[in-house]
């Protein structure tokens, strides 16, 4: 388990692993209005995590923004690192503007994902990604994120790809390289 798991898990003060980023006033207060907002509703935890990180300008949960969901929404912070940690959506550490997860599962894999893995990284730039669940790698303009994820469960549409929490299936080299170029632009994907 992870340093912050420990902190988290143990309820001290201090935790590590996630970003120390503080997050800014206006975050707060849409962390707040958020977890008002959904409060009672089904899924709350994660629909206010995926509103802060995607509000977030580094689109990730800092140790900053967990505390704060916990407090928000009365949860201990344990239960929201927990959750926060189980879906590869949800990052702990800084991102780009738009986020490319892999997945490199056996279903995927057999059906292509190390030539998307590598298109998209050709694509992008990166020359030294190390594979494996942690690695990431964000473009100096940090418009993008390229990660890796061990399964996706939705093996039947293998290869696919998540573009910005969206799931493409069945992709190519050429259609992952098309919606990147999409989105890039500032297209849907
Ligand atoms: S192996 Fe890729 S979705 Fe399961």
């Amino acid at each position: 388990m992870s340093e912050l798991g420990t902190a988290a898990l143990s309820g001290k003060a201090s935790v590590t692993g996630a970003s120390a980023r503080p997050i800014s006033d206006d975050l707060r207060k849409q962390v707040a209005a958020s977890a008002a907002a959904y409060r009672d509703k089904p899924g709350a935890l994660l629909s206010v995590l995926e509103e802060t990180q995607r509000l977030d300008p580094n689109r990730h949960l800092s140790e900053d923004a967990l505390r704060a969901i916990a407090e928000a929404m009365d949860e201990p912070l344990s239960r929201v690192y927990s959750v926060a940690t189980f879906y590869s959506y949800y990052s702990l550490v800084p991102q780009g503007q738009h986020v490319i997860v892999v997945c490199r599962g056996t279903a995927c894999h057999t059906r292509g994902s190390l030539g998307l893995l590598q298109e998209t990284l050709a694509m992008l730039g990166a020359e030294d990604f190390r594979e494996d669940e942690e690695a990431s790698f964000t473009t100096a303009d940090r418009k993008f994120t390229v990660r890796t994820v061990a399964c996706f469960g939705q093996c039947a549409l293998a290869p696919v790809v998540s573009l910005d929490g969206v799931i493409l299936s069945r992709l190519t080299p050429s259609k992952l390289k098309a919606a990147i170029e999409r989105v890039a632009r500032g297209g849907k994907r």
